[in-house]
């Protein structure tokens, strides 16, 4: 396990963001701070994705800064180049695996089946996101095909919330858990920020709660 992935690990819980505005960033990253999140995936899915890395990373340097939704090389540089610490894909991509492996970037890529997560224990990778982990059975189906698999770790993501964050961090095989329910794009872009660091306080308190 590297330094980063280990990181991530005992965070527990790595917030799933979407930004539409960049400047929304700056304090984004200030209210998961105050609600005790030190890390973020920022995903692809708006244009303003690598400026919002590069801007949390430059204001909060104790925040280890990640990029999602990575479907392409192309963006994968993009995410380095901004600053990123760490990239997660939705599907497992060997050629985004084999960049990030040359490139020395932490690289979380989405599994859901056996054949999957084979591909990704053929690079050497064995901590890897289940998503869409709700849609794809929940912690049943996480616990039938993460069970042949000794030693590869999960970071479920895709529907997880507050009611049942504590069921999947109860798992041996879940490493951390992803999820937007604390960061939803509707709060950020109505600046809500005591409400996200209060979900953000709320998540880290199940974490808590679930691990001692
Ligand atoms: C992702 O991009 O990883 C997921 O869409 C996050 O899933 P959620 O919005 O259901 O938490």
């Amino acid at each position: 396990m590297n330094k980063i992935t280990d990181q991530l690990g005992q965070i527990g819980i790595i917030p799933v963001v979407a930004i539409d505005d960049a400047a929304s960033a700056e304090p984004l990253g200030r209210a998961l701070l105050d609600g005790g999140l030190p890390c973020a995936e920022i995903t692809f899915r708006t244009a303003a994705a690598a400026d919002a890395i590069q801007k949390m990373s430059a204001a909060h340097s104790n925040i280890l800064v990640g990029a999602g939704t990575v479907l392409t090389i192309e963006q994968a540089k993009q995410a380095k180049a901004a600053g990123a610490k760490f990239i997660v894909t939705p599907g497992f991509d060997a050629a985004v695996v084999d960049w990030c492996l040359a490139n020395e970037m932490p690289i979380t890529p989405g599994v859901m089946t056996p054949t999957d997560i084979n591909q990704a224990l053929a690079k050497g990778l064995n901590i890897l996101k289940f998503f869409p982990a709700e849609v794809a059975g929940g912690v049943k189906a996480l616990k039938a095909i993460g069970g042949p698999y000794v030693g590869v770790k999960f970071i479920p993501t895709g529907g997880i919330n507050a009611s049942n964050l504590a069921d999947y961090l109860s798992l041996p095989m879940v490493h951390a858990c992803g999820g937007s329910f604390m960061v939803e794009k509707q709060l950020i872009a109505a600046g809500k920020f005591d409400e996200i660091r209060d979900l953000a306080k709320m998540a880290v308190n199940i974490v808590r709660l679930t691990r001692s």
